[in-house]
């Protein structure tokens, strides 16, 4: 069984093969041109996607060793994302999949961040038994969830304001660093000392027990407030000890919210995926939380935690051999906003 997974719901153009639910080849294009603005612009990443969509596929089905006569389904993102982003991929698998004659399977991009922690190469995916708690940290998303046995998931928490990735990113920028900053904070924070200075953790604390909700807004403030106040050859001298200090405050947070979690909800174990799970500050402390605790942590590794297409294939594996897939759906709709499909 060869799956076709697309995905192209940011700024990242990507394909994969997944042959009897094992990876065989995951293109990934990220798209240079939003560097210059600070940030993504919808309109260039829409037509970034529509540029590249044919190369990377053909990238994919070249690394996996077959044509596209070995297709045996096609699955994309159907969201969610920026919604003319999420277009150009899903329509294309939908033309695609329908010219073949193949069935189109969607797929919901935080659903596929939720099990990228168990993809692994050459071998099948294959999520934990019984239930566990997921931390989905990116750009856009911060999202605790309690994720069953049957793939079925529930919300227990969610950012109230600003993404985890989105609180690397800004502040990065006010530290003069380009986007995405979030890898560039974990370089410098490596060499930085991380009690330079106490960014808040908002939510977090005993009054907060039973919150999983989380905010960062009050971060950038205070990052913000804290440049202001000293000069620039100050700021550019100790940037490093900042960096380690911001990402120190993020991930005391996610650490702090994910364990706390899995402790109330009674899991035997954690997965941390999405963009920021790269984050070497994130993965480190969290590892000795749920050592600490007796928890079993799953993090994908790095080509798998920033967006790529081989989580949506994996998943549309995974839901196709368990008989949870839609597959009439040559004319299912794209979507921006999180919801479940
Ligand atoms: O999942 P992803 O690739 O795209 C979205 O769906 O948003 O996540 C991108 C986010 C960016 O905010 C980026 O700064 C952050 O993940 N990120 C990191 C690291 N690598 C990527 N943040 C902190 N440390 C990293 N090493
Ligand atoms: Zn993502």
């Amino acid at each position: 069984m060869n799956i076709l997974g697309i995905e192209t719901s940011c700024d990242e153009t990507s394909a994969a093969v997944l042959k009897d639910g094992a990876v065989a080849s995951n293109v990934i294009s990220s798209q240079l041109v939003h560097r210059e603005y600070g940030g993504v612009v919808p309109e260039l990443a829409s037509r970034e996607h529509e540029r590249l969509i044919v190369t990377v596929v053909d990238a994919a089905l070249r690394d996996a060793g077959i044509d596209k006569s070995g297709i045996d389904c096609v699955a994309a993102t159907v969201g969610p994302g920026l919604i003319g982003a999420v277009m150009v991929g899903l329509c294309f698998a939908q033309g695609l999949a329908w010219s073949l004659r193949k069935p189109l399977v969607p797929v919901n991009h935080i659903e596929a961040h939720i099990f990228s922690g168990f993809i692994s190469e050459g071998e099948e995916y294959d999520p934990p038994e019984g239930d566990f708690i997921s931390l989905t940290v990116s750009g856009g998303h911060t999202l605790l969830c309690l994720v069953r046995e049957n793939l079925d998931y529930e919300v227990i928490g969610r950012t109230i304001d600003d993404a985890a990735g989105e609180a690397f990113d800004k502040t990065g920028k006010m530290l003069g660093l380009d986007y995405p900053a979030g890898p560039q904070i974990d370089r410098l924070a490596a060499e930085g000392d991380p009690s330079f200075h106490r960014f808040p953790r908002a939510l977090c604390g005993r009054n907060y027990r039973d919150n999983f909700d989380f905010s960062f807004s009050g971060l950038k403030t205070s990052v913000l407030r804290f440049i202001e106040r000293h000069d620039t050859e100050f700021v550019e001298s100790r940037r490093p000890d900042i960096a380690a200090s911001i990402q120190e405050a993020i991930v005391d947070v996610l650490v702090e919210k994910t364990v706390a979690a899995a402790l109330e909800y009674k899991t035997g174990s954690v997965s941390v995926a999405g963009g920021v799970s790269a984050n070497s500050g994130l993965r480190r402390q969290m590892a000795e939380a749920c050592a600490k605790r007796n928890l079993g942590l799953h993090i994908p590794k790095a080509v798998y935690s920033t967006d790529n297409a081989a989580m949506i294939a994996s998943l549309a594996g995974l839901k196709l051999s368990r008989g949870l897939a839609g597959t009439n759906s040559y004319d299912v709709a794209p979507f921006a906003g999180f919801h479940r499909s």
